[in-house]
C-alpha cells in the first residue's frame, strides 16, 4: 500500500442534556440521549496518514508527540479503522486544538469527531454519518455528537453492540442564533476526567433519580429548541447541568468540579435573566461556566463576565458545522 492521508477539522459541542454514566464504559454506550450544539470556532484538525515505512503510530497533539500510555485511546481508534479496512500500516496522527485543552471545553469531542472522518478517509473507508458517529463514540461518547452539523442528539441506543447509538443533526446551525460565552476561570487540566468521572456515576445514589427524570427533560429541551423558547430552554439547561453536578458531588468518591468563581457566575446568571437579559449557565466536567444567550445578548453578556472577578477570560461560539473533510 502507498501513503494515504487525509485531513479533517471537526467543532467541539457543548451539551444542553448531558451524558454523564455508561451502561458499556468499553463500548461508551450511555445511559441517557443527550442533545448538544457545536461550537462555531472552536475545533480540531487532524491529519492522518497511514505509512507503510513507519514502525509505530506516531501521535502529534499541538507539536509534542505524546508518550505510548498518552497515544492509548488514539491508537486504539487507529486499530478500529484498520480493522475496518483491513490495513495493516501504522499511522502518523497529527491534530491541532484552537482552544485550551482539558478544561471544560470538550478537546476530546472534537478531537474524536476529527480523528474518526480522517482516519477513516485515508484508510480508504467511506463510512456514511451514522457509522462515523459510533466510530466517534468509540473514542470519546461526546465526540458522537461532534459528527453531525448544528444542534445534535445522541440517541443512546438499545442494542449491546452500539449499532444504534449515534447521534444525528435535530436542526441546522442557522436554525437559531444561539451564542455560547465560555468563561474561563481556570485553563489547567483537571484531577478527574470525564472519563473517571463516568465509570463513578452510578455510585451516587440520586443517579437513579437523574435518568428516571430524564424522560421529562429530553422533550422538554428538544421543544424548547426547536421553538426557539429561550425561557424553556434555560430552566431546563440549568437543571440538567446542576442535576449531573449533583452526581458528581455525591459519587464515590466525590468529584467537586466548581471553583468559587464558578459559583459567581451561575449566581449572576440567574439574577441577569431575573433582570431580562436572556442567559442561562451549563457546565461541564470543569470549573469553566458555558453561558448561553441570544444574538442579542451576546455583547452584554459577555461584558457582564469579564466584568466579574475570577473570570479570566470569555470565548464566544455560535452554532457550528459537523466534521468536514479539508481538501489537499
Ligand atoms: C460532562 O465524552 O468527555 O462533558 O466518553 O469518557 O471521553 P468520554 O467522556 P466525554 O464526557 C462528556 C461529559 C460532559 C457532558 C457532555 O458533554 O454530555
Amino acid at each position: 500500500m502507498l501513503v494515504s492521508k487525509a485531513t479533517a477539522t471537526s467543532n467541539s459541542n457543548i451539551a444542553f442534556i448531558k451524558y454523564w454514566g455508561n451502561r458499556d464504559h468499553a463500548l461508551r454506550l450511555p445511559v441517557n440521549n443527550s442533545i448538544s450544539m457545536n461550537l462555531d470556532g472552536l475545533y480540531s484538525r487532524t491529519t492522518v496518514t497511514f505509512d507503510p515505512a513507519l514502525a509505530e503510530d506516531v501521535i502529534v497533539l499541538g507539536n509534542t508527540v505524546q508518550s505510548r500510555e498518552a497515544s492509548r485511546r488514539v491508537v486504539a481508534q487507529l486499530d478500529r479503522v484498520r480493522q475496518m479496512a483491513n490495513l495493516a500500516a501504522r499511522a502518523r496522527v497529527d491534530s491541532q486544538n484552537n482552544f485550551p485543552t482539558g478544561a471544560g471545553i470538550a478537546s476530546s469531542a472534537s478531537g474524536f469527531a476529527a480523528l474518526a472522518l480522517a482516519a477513516s478517509t485515508a484508510a480508504g473507508l467511506d463510512l456514511s454519518e451514522r457509522e462515523l458517529s459510533i466510530l466517534a463514540r468509540l473514542g470519546s461518547g461526546s465526540a458522537s455528537r461532534s459528527i453531525p452539523a448544528g444542534f445534535v442528539e445522541w440517541q443512546m441506543g438499545t442494542t449491546a453492540d452500539g449499532s444504534d447509538s449515534f447521534a444525528f443533526s435535530l436542526a441546522a446551525p442557522d436554525h437559531w442564533a444561539l451564542v455560547d460565552c465560555i468563561a474561563l476561570v481556570s485553563v489547567e487540566h483537571k484531577a478527574v476526567g470525564s472519563t473517571g468521572g463516568h465509570a463513578l456515576a452510578h455510585t451516587s445514589p440520586l443517579q437513579e433519580a437523574r435518568l428516571e427524570d430524564t424522560s421529562r427533560r429530553l422533550p422538554r429541551c428538544r421543544q424548547a429548541l426547536l421553538n426557539r423558547d429561550f425561557e424553556k430552554f434555560a430552566a431546563v439547561v440549568e437543571e440538567d447541568s446542576t442535576m449531573m453536578h449533583a452526581i458528581m458531588m455525591t459519587s464515590r468518591p466525590p468529584l467537586f468540579y466548581w471553583q468559587s468563581a464558578t459559583l459567581t457566575i451561575m449566581q449572576a446568571v440567574s439574577d441577569w435573566r431575573a433582570g431580562g437579559l436572556p442567559a442561562c449557565f451549563t457546565i461541564d466536567a470543569g470549573p469553566n461556566v458555558h453561558v448561553l444567550t441570544t444574538a442579542e445578548g451576546a455583547a452584554e453578556v459577555e461584558r457582564r463576565l469579564r466584568a466579574l472577578p475570577g473570570v479570566q477570560n470569555v470565548l464566544t461560539a455560535r452554532p457550528g458545522p459537523g466534521a468536514i473533510l479539508v481538501e489537499g
